[in-house]
């Protein structure tokens, strides 16, 4: 069984989504000690922000420079290994509310028209419900439905939108929250997130 684990949270090893997307994987890895992980730390190694020499260059015998040809390989390998995976773990930090933008630049290079979603007569369809993903979203205040920022919240809601499009339609999503309202709620949200993944079911 092969597992792609995403990192694009910023902070390194304060990173509350980095500590509880290892937990995931961990718990997973000691379940299938066979289990073939491949690690993406996107604040480490950023993929390119998508460009429109790169959106051409990837065309069906387009000839390119080599910087150009890098970059559209670079995108080539992260939406491989998105498609060889059966589970991809996500770490999801809330940054200025949505997603880290290095974390934006890995989905841009994983929602691929004829790929992993395909326009239809009626509509569209996704092409990469086949995989478990598993996401840890990690944010400073508290947006849980009801509350006064709940429609403020475009990163768990915005990666529910993007899976669902390439045809994940019930992502397991853990969500640490009130991250930055002090020491106790941080504990308390990262107890809470880690035993929550402590729960995940077997892969
Ligand atoms: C650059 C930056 C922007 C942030 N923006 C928000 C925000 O818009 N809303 C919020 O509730 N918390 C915000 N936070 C707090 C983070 O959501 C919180 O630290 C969370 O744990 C980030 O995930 P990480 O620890 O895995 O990096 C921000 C933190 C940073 C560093």
């Amino acid at each position: 069984m092969k597992l792609l684990h995403v990192d694009g949270s910023i902070l390194g090893p304060h990173s509350v989504s980095r500590t509880v997307s290892a937990a995931i994987v961990d718990r997973l890895r000691a379940q299938h000690p066979d289990l073939d992980v491949a690690y993406r730390d996107l604040a480490q190694t950023p993929l390119p922000h998508l460009s429109g020499a790169v959106l051409a260059g990837a065309q069906p015998n387009a000839t390119n420079a080599p910087d150009v040809q890098h970059d559209v390989d670079l995108g080539r390998q992260a939406l491989d290994e998105f498609l060889a995976a059966d589970v991809v773990v996500i770490g999801a930090p809330l940054y200025n509310f949505t997603l880290s933008s290095q974390l934006k630049a890995w989905i841009d290079r994983i929602l691929v028209a004829g790929v992993t979603f395909r326009y239809g007569p009626a509509g569209a369809e996704g092409l990469a419900g086949d995989k478990r993903v598993i996401a840890v979203v990690s944010r400073g205040g508290l947006y849980g439905p009801g509350t006064p920022a709940a429609a403020a919240e475009h990163a768990e809601t915005y990666l529910r939108t993007v899976l669902a499009f390439i045809g994940i339609t019930a992502p397991e999503i853990i969500v640490a929250e009130g991250i930055a309202l002090g020491p106790e709620a941080r504990e308390r949200a990262l107890a809470g997130a880690l035993d929550a993944a402590a729960a995940l079911k077997a892969a």
